[in-house]
């Protein structure tokens, strides 16, 4: 019914709400403008096959949970998903296990380390939490299913009703993330050492290097970052896409660490829960209102997007998005769309 009465609100007959559509599209394009120059960071080369990226590709797309897009730049250039997959995986194993299981396998503290740190939480032995790799390999142990192509399948179908169309993997980049991957073999051995993750530790790797290869565009993003916000369906197709039930663990997770060892200083700046990718895309997602993501893949040294906290900080403070802002019903300004 909200929904329904949502569209209802946004038809075209209405100048006022017509007035701040065309707003939003000429902010996103202004926000655009405003960082297309700025050339700080480096593209990720630690995957040889992420070294090929363009360093000039630059897109922003916001989706709000009525379905309506905003874009500007490169919005429909594909670039892997990488650590974005994290929270998708995490949500996976919260409705395959529910949250007590899902516990015993993954904390839910930020570790203020890096997102490839071999650490575990001393007291636990447990990964601090399942945004940095640790936890997101052993969240990808939960999900996988009896084949490779069985589990691979499965999350690659989920994130197809999130984006709202088909996905796939990079094969290219999937390979190179394998070859290269032994940091993150040497994080799943000592996961397996303290009975965290089962022996089949090739098929768990698998499984995390796929989700990470997903191949997706900024619109993608958006629109994932839609679904979270609208309770788990997805704003265009209206396909269920997650249960809500969980949606709010993921979200409380993404808000404390899901920017890693900046995850204090989001916080603090945007105030939004969010994920970043080393292939250079992040998402952030502004609860029951939109879903935000930029592309571009020259990261600062904590593999995080330079121009998308840019912009991502940019948008809160114009459109008043931070969760504590205290003008804040939601966000006055996206509020004012509905
Ligand atoms: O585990 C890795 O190294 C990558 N596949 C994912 C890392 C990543 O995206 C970190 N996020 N900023």
């Amino acid at each position: 019914m909200r929904n329904a009465a949502r569209l209802e609100s946004v038809h075209p007959t209405s100048n006022q709400i017509m007035q701040d559509t065309l707003d939003l599209q000429e902010i996103v394009e202004v926000t655009h403008n405003k960082f297309r120059d700025v050339d700080d960071g480096e593209v990720a080369t630690y995957i040889p096959e992420l070294g090929k990226a363009d360093p000039r590709d630059f897109a922003i797309c916001l989706v709000t949970v009525d379905g309506h897009i905003f874009s500007a730049g490169d919005w429909n250039k594909e670039f892997t998903i990488q650590s974005i997959c994290k929270p998708f995986a995490y949500q996976m194993a919260l409705e395959e296990l529910g949250r007590e299981r899902k516990l015993s396998h993954v904390g839910v503290e930020p570790s203020g380390e890096a997102f490839n740190s071999i650490e575990l939480d001393p007291k636990t032995m447990r990964p601090f939490n399942p945004m940095v790799n640790a936890g997101a390999i052993a969240v990808s142990s939960l999900i996988k299913k009896d084949s490779f192509a069985a589990g691979v399948r499965n999350f690659v179908e989920k994130m197809q009703l999130a984006a709202g169309r088909r996905l796939q993997i990079d094969s290219s980049v999937l390979a190179s993330e394998s070859a290269t991957g032994n940091r993150n073999r040497a994080i799943a051995y000592l996961m397996l050492n303290f009975g965290i993750i089962d022996d089949d530790v090739n098929h768990t790797l698998h499984q995390y290097f796929s989700q990470c290869s997903l191949l997706v565009n900024c619109r993608d993003l958006a629109m994932m970052a839609a679904t979270l916000a609208n309770m788990g369906t997805n704003p265009l197709t209206r396909d269920p896409v997650f249960n809500f039930e969980y949606i709010k663990d993921v979200l409380a997770v993404m808000f404390t660490c899901g920017l890693y060892d900046h995850a204090g200083e989001w916080a603090y700046r945007v105030g939004l829960p969010a994920k970043s990718g080393v292939g250079g895309g992040l998402l952030a997602v502004v609860n029951r209102q939109l879903g935000v993501a930029v592309y571009s893949p020259r990261l600062d040294p904590k593999g995080n997007s330079v121009r998308g906290i840019l912009v991502c900080r940019e948008l809160a403070a114009r459109l008043g998005l931070h969760a504590f802002e205290f003008t804040n019903v939601g966000s006055s300004f996206v509020q004012s769309l509905f």
